[in-house]
């Protein structure tokens, strides 16, 4: 293992260490050359001067290619100059494994050839951004729920029946019967939010999804808070209380992965409350206004999305969709039943959809009643309809796909970035 580490350089001037890690890049003039060693937490560039090496030394310096893992000792040096404001003076290295066929070089690679060797792609400075920004944006999810009164309680991945609807299921066997990869662990929160008031969930979540977007992965990860008695407008005041807390702690902890990205930082200093809230049929205006072609009562398309989030410099929350285009469990309006008490929440920037979610049914019957609407095994259903039984109570929440957050937050086009290995249609490799 090693101690020191290149992100805390700054508590090693002037002191000799042995850094362990890959060559980055390399470049020689002369009589020195200089190796661009990275960590994984940061690259430091590592001066070997001819006259403080070994001959050979000197020459394997040379010779070493992109990737070559090494270890390498030397004393550390302010350098404002140098990537990442420190530097080395080797005094000596090993080699641990020479390379000098790696497949990714610093020229251009088309996208297919980089998606198949993900596997290394990940190491490059800006896929190692993007994956520590996403780490930080998980740890946010996790803090603001922890510190805000919620249970994490884990919902199962094997599930019995749909909850997104059943186009998009995977069926998996299941001894002697099937069973279906979770879509969402929302009908689950519900019965643990009886339990423990404010819940949430976060795992892997699993979409057939037939459509190749931009925006759509067969395998992401959701997280969800579910909350006992909260009504739409709680719901709402949560998730942008959320997504305020989210973006600010991407911005004080990882503002150099950010300028890594080229993000234009100053968008992401504007997310703050209050977000925008509108109605479906106020976003079904602007479209109209921006002459989209466009069918009322219709879902919204990618496009349609990318329209409505342009309008903004927020995250704007569109709610009350019709409820003939919703999950089964969307409690309708009482002041127009033909409305769902939903909300999605759109990223600014063209982004679209980040967030769904909405206050559910608490009345057995109607509960039932949409079961069956929607062509739903009743049998599956038994459980989640008992919370309806023995002392429902209103409640609501969401779920937020972190690729998708990651993909705003980062500004990266494509959600095939926003995860080490994504899983996209017909493709599972590696
Ligand atoms: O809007 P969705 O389908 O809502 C639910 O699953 C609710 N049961 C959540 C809840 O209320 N607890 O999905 C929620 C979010 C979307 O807003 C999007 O960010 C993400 O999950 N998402 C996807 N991300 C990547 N690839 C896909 N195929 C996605 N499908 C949904
Ligand atoms: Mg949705």
């Amino acid at each position: 293992m090693q101690e020191f580490r290149i992100e805390d350089a700054n508590q090693y001037v002037g002191k000799e260490v042995t850094m362990k890690g890959w060559l980055y890049n390399k470049r020689s003039s002369g009589k020195i050359k200089f190796l661009l060693v990275r960590d994984g937490s940061g690259i430091m560039q590592c001066i070997v001067f001819k006259n403080n090496v070994s001959p050979e030394k000197f020459e394997l310096a040379e010779k070493i290619g992109l990737e070559t893992s090494l270890s390498i000792t030397g004393i550390v040096k302010e350098e404002p100059r140098a990537i990442g404001g420190y530097e080395m003076d080797v005094k000596d290295f090993e080699v641990y494994q020479e390379v000098n066929d790696y497949p990714i070089t610093k020229k251009e690679h088309g996208i297919e050839f980089l998606m198949e060797h993900r596997h290394l792609w990940i190491r490059s400075k800006k896929q190692h951004a993007i994956l520590r920004i996403r780490h930080e944006i998980i740890k946010a999810c996790r803090d603001f729920f922890d510190m805000n009164g919620y249970t994490l309680v884990d919902t199962p991945i094997f599930t019995p029946n749909a909850c997104e609807g059943t186009t998009t299921l995977f069926e998996t066997k299941y001894f002697d019967t099937s069973a279906y990869l979770t879509q969402s662990g929302q009908l689950y929160n519900e019965a643990t939010a009886a339990a423990f008031g404010k819940v949430y969930c976060f795992g892997p979540t699993f979409r057939a999804e037939k459509s190749k977007t931009r925006r759509h992965l067969m395998e992401f990860w959701m997280v969800e808070p579910e909350i006992a008695w909260a009504n739409l407008n709680d719901v709402m005041d949560v998730a942008e209380d959320f997504i305020t807390f989210i973006v600010k702690r991407v911005l004080d902890n990882r503002k150099k992965e950010l300028e890594t990205l080229e993000r234009d930082i100053s968008k992401l200093e504007k997310i703050e409350k209050p977000f925008p809230r509108i109605t479906y049929e106020e976003a079904v205006k602007i479209l109209k206004e921006k002459n989209v072609d466009f069918k009322d009562g219709d879902d919204f398309g990618g496009t349609d999305e990318t329209v409505i989030s342009e309008s903004f410099d927020k995250p704007v929350m569109v709610h009350r969709y019709p409820i003939n285009i919703k999950a089964f469990y969307m409690q309708p309006d009482p002041e127009n039943e033909n409305l769902a008490l939903c909300v999605d929440v759109l990223a600014p920037e063209g982004y679209g959809e980040i967030i769904g979610g909405g206050q559910r049914i608490d009345n057995y019957d109607l509960l039932l009643k949409k079961i069956k609407e929607h062509n739903l095994p009743e049998e599956a259903f038994k459980w989640y309809l008992d919370i309806r039984k023995y002392g429902t109570f209103p409640h609501g929440g969401f779920g937020m796909g972190i690729e998708r957050c990651v993909a705003w937050i980062c500004g990266i086009k494509h959600v095939r970035e926003t995860i080490a290995f994504p899983r996209m249609l017909h493709k599972i490799y590696p």
